[in-house]
């Protein structure tokens, strides 16, 4: 890692605590990072479409890899000016108050036990929550504990247990946990954007809509306190190694990517390749529904200063395809060699993967869809395989790409990428292929950590104004489309015959 070159009580330190891994990482001022830890958890799928986290791992892994970090560049507290905080969206976990024990393993984002809550009017729950009601949001998740732990609602009504994401997860325990702060309580709070993928909060008001509250079942004594995402979260109490550092922002991860990409500006966008897929368009102070399959967001709030909102994509399967045929199907020993593999053929000889492990989400939400695999012949092996999944990422990119299009009326004249995925130069290649539009990529693809952690250094004053920020994410490379239109109308034929033949798939489980 680099030399601290600046002033160390300039440094910010950032958690991003994702699907699989979480991550530490401590920059400078102007965005060089000195230290940097991750350590993976746990997927554990007790049955079929059900994915779960052992939140008392979690919250280990994150004193671990905070120790790392701070240890590796030998800091001390009083070098670190701000903590900030981005997280897995919509994985919920309920907890005891009085010892900080987890009454069940976190329900993560993909599950989809929840899929049977919401009814009525779809269109109704969009305009009030910017969601839609399926498996995806937190809510439902919170509602399934209490309704499936024993006696956990008349605990819940009494008082007793604590609900929230990851990130109010982390905040209480990092703020002192059942200990508590000296007398007061550890903080219960959430930020405006992971409030905003509960189906609970009224997306205009940001305050929690006691009406689906009540119809999605939870209780309001059990949830957090709604905050804006850039101010005060308190003071690091857990008598770890960040003891005293100010929590001074709190992001879900697709808009701290937002931010780290500087996306300030309405019509600005970004897509991130990490476990899932997320396209945000940032559409300033005002929420835009969508008429094409997209989510409305809050892409982040300052305290004091009305929410900027954004149009979002939710892809569910991404990178985890890849992890997949990794991990699953054992055709690939690393992620990477899913390039190696994808360059040794010219294209994927009609073969064609749709990965719609949690049934598709945007912008078709079709709960009933499960993967396929179609289009083999004798010819087909591993590598055109290979290179279906990564055309599968694009193809599904496109779709939203096309929703927000429609949706915006906005031409995006450029797409800005980041997330694990992005370090495939042939993913890229064929996703400006795939879209006819330049895609960019920025020096560090790092970029929701990244922009926790400049989201707390603003929050803080470390700088002026957010086009300060702008300043110090460079774009690295960039790929131009090389694809005829022939051809690529030829791929986008092909590729929404088979997501029909996903359709209707999914069994009883
Ligand atoms: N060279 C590569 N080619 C294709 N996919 C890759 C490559 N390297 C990593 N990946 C995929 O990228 C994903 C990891 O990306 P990233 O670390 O951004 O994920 P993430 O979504 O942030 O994880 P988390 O959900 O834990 O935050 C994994 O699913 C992995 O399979
Ligand atoms: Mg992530």
């Amino acid at each position: 890692m680099g030399r601290v070159s600046e002033s160390r009580t300039e440094l910010l330190a950032a958690i991003d605590q994702g699907t699989t891994s979480t991550r530490c990482v401590i920059i400078t001022r102007s965005g060089e990072v000195v230290a940097s830890a991750q350590c993976e958890h746990r997927q554990i799928m007790p049955r079929q479409g059900w994915v779960e986290h052992d939140a008392a791992e979690i919250w280990a892994n994150v004193r671990q890899v905070v120790s790392q970090a701070v240890v590796d560049i030998d800091a001390t507290p009083e070098d670190i000016s701000a903590l900030g905080l981005t997280n897995q969206r919509e994985t919920a976990v309920v907890w005891e108050k009085a010892t900080g024990r987890p009454i069940h393993n976190a329900i993560v984002w993909q599950d989809t036990r929840t899929s049977a809550i919401g009814g009525g009017d779809p269109e109704r729950w969009l305009e009030r929550t910017g969601l839609l009601a399926s498996s995806y949001p937190a809510g439902p998740k919170i509602a399934w504990f209490l309704d499936h732990v024993d006696g956990a609602r008349e605990r819940a009504e009494r008082g007793e247990l604590l609900a929230g994401t990851m990130d109010t997860w982390l905040l209480w325990n990092l703020t002192g946990g059942a200990r508590g702060d000296e007398g007061r309580p550890a903080v219960h709070a959430t930020d405006v954007t992971n409030a905003s993928r509960t189906l609970l909060m009224d997306l205009r008001t940001q305050t929690w809509d006691e009406e689906l509250c009540e119809k999605v079942g939870v209780p309001l004594a059990v949830l957090p306190e709604i905050r804006a995402s850039i101010g005060d979260f308190g003071t690091v109490r857990h008598r770890g190694t960040l003891a005293g550092v100010p929590i001074a922002a709190i992001l879900g991860d697709q808009s701290a990517a937002l931010f780290g990409q500087a996306c300030f500006e309405p019509g600005d966008a970004k897509n991130t390749y990490g476990t899932g897929l997320f396209l945000l368009l940032n559409t300033g102070d005002q929420p835009h529904f969508s008429e094409h399959g997209l989510l409305t967001t809050i892409g982040w709030q300052v305290a004091g200063e009305e929410p900027v909102y954004a149009l979002e994509g939710s892809v569910a399967v991404g990178g985890s395809l890849i992890q997949w045929l990794r991990d699953q199907l054992g055709i690939l020993r690393t992620a990477g060699e899913s390039e190696t593999l994808a360059r040794e053929v010219p294209d994927s000889a009609g073969v064609y993967v749709v990965p719609a492990f949690s049934g598709l989400f945007a912008p078709r939400w079709r709960p009933d869809a499960r993967g396929v695999i179609v289009g083999l012949t004798r010819f087909a092996d591993r590598r055109h395989i290979a290179r279906a999944a990564l055309e599968a990422t694009c193809l599904q990119t496109r779709e939203v790409v096309d929703a927000m299009v429609a949706d915006s009326g906005v031409q995006l004249g450029r797409l800005r990428v980041d997330g694990g995925m992005v370090a495939n130069d042939l993913l890229m290649q064929l996703q400006a292929d795939v879209l006819g539009i330049e895609v960019e990529r920025p020096a560090n693809i790092e970029t929701t950590v990244l922009g926790a952690a400049f989201a707390a250094g603003y929050g803080r004053g470390l700088y002026y104004s957010l086009s300060d920020i702008a300043g110090l994410v460079p774009i690295e490379s960039s790929w131009s489309p090389a694809m005829s239109q022939v051809d690529r109308g030829v791929l986008v034929d092909g590729w929404n015959r088979a997501v029909e033949k996903s359709f209707d798939l999914a069994g009883d489980e």
